[in-house]
């Protein structure tokens, strides 16, 4: 008789990205002439960049012809897109990272949420909360987390770190040692950053207890103001503590096309073995790669025309998350985020739950955000709204926020 991972039946609700999706369609079938302002997942809305577009182009031809045509693509990830990274993303940072610790993937959803297979089942888990779900969801799938308290909307093995406006949603170090600790900064979904002197004492916290940080960097890119890192690799030891992982979906509107990176050094060990190759063997395994096309597709953001290309993309989606900071503050919202991430958070009015604000917001606003408590406990009375929307409709969906 077959039976069942039990650790599924521990998770509350769906994905928080599908409940949102269902919820907008219902409205949409009972309403079919609302005009609705997605402003919930951080999917984004502008074209690939020309540079992008006419690397995939070719890349294409080349599949079409039998001597430039690509079957399976190396295990790490091909080379050249590998070596671009390293140069650019690390080595021009001052950040030691070289190619061969890098693994090309598909996204880094994928990554954080398979990461946790090459750590043990007794592991303690620590994570901010609020938090982007997948780090939690993923380790109650493999049944390291405990029960769920629905009353704490928590799970019980797992460390909580609480992030509030008081502390700039930086969470502070936590008294219980965790084993493996997941950070992400810029942070989604507050939008808040961490400093480099404060990630420094994660580092040397981790070195301390023994303890690897998980740290995703996928919003790196929307960076503005100095002091803040770019990449975990930035502090000193952190080669032998972190595990990072970066996509190209918000750097580049890969959203669709896939395409992320994990790094990990090849000193990083816990119990005296290395977890390059655990990794290795878990991506030899169970991964085929991102296809050829794609990954020439992210070499070509390395180039000066892909870099220029995409640094006007972001520059594009910062102006929305500033006219989004700025209609906020005028129609009364307290609002944090939005100068180093794509993301703002603000505050419910009138003590509205985060999902009633949600059902409000769509039903007399037409826009659709996403519910902070959906990103935990931690999250209720607050909201997400993305940058990530056309200008038209970051303009239109502020007018509805002041009509509201
Ligand atoms: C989000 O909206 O939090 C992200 O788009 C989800 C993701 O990147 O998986």
């Amino acid at each position: 008789m077959a039976h069942i991972n039990k650790n599924y039946l521990k998770l509350p609700g769906s994905y928080l990205f599908s409940t949102i999706g269902k919820k907008v369609r219902e409205y949409q079938e009972a309403n079919p002439d609302s005009d609705i302002i997605r402003l919930g997942i951080g999917d984004v809305t502008q074209p690939i960049a020309p540079a992008i577009i006419s690397s995939l182009h070719s890349a294409v031809d080349e599949m079409g012809s039998a001597d430039s045509f690509h079957g399976y693509a190396p295990d790490l990830g091909y080379e050249f897109l590998r070596s671009a990274i390293a140069k650019t993303d690390y080595q021009d940072r001052s950040c030691n990272i070289s190619a061969d610790e890098i693994f090309i993937s598909d996204g880094a959803k994928c990554d954080c949420g398979n990461i946790q297979e090459i750590f043990g089942l007794d592991n303690r888990i620590a994570v901010c909360d609020p938090v982007y779900p997948v780090y939690v969801d993923s380790n109650v799938m493999a049944g390291r987390t405990g029960e769920y308290d629905p009353e704490a909307g928590r799970f019980k093995d797992v460390i909580y770190m609480t992030c509030r406006s008081e502390n700039g949603f930086v969470p502070e170090l936590p008294e219980e040692k965790p084993d493996l600790i997941y950070l992400c900064f810029p942070n989604n979904p507050t939008g808040a950053v961490i400093k480099t002197a404060e990630l420094q004492k994660w580092v040397d916290y981790a070195r301390k207890n023994g303890s690897i940080i998980l740290y995703d960097a996928a919003y790196e890119a929307y960076i503005s103001e100095a002091g803040v890192p770019h990449s975990i690799y930035e502090c000193e030891g952190a080669r032998e503590c972190a595990i990072e992982f970066r996509s190209f979906s918000k750097t580049a509107g890969f959203t669709g096309l896939r395409l992320g990176f994990t790094v990990i050094p090849k000193d990083l060990e816990a119990d005296g073995e290395k977890l390059w190759p655990l990794w290795a063997r878990r991506h030899g395994t169970k991964y085929n790669g991102a296809p050829y096309i794609v990954q020439r597709a992210g070499e070509a953001v390395y180039t000066p025309e892909g870099r220029a290309q995409i640094t006007e993309q972001i520059a594009y989606y910062m102006g929305n998350a500033k006219i989004i900071k700025e209609g906020l503050a005028k129609a009364g919202f307290e609002a944090s985020g939005g100068v180093n991430a794509p993301y703002i958070w603000l505050r419910t009015p009138d003590g509205m739950t985060s999902w009633e604000f949600f059902d409000y917001l769509l039903e007399k606003g037409g826009v659709v955000g996403t519910p902070g408590s959906g990103f935990g406990p931690a999250g209720e009375y607050y909201f997400r709204l993305t940058a990530f929307g056309s200008r038209e409709n970051t303009i239109k969906a502020m007018e509805r926020f002041s009509n509201l």
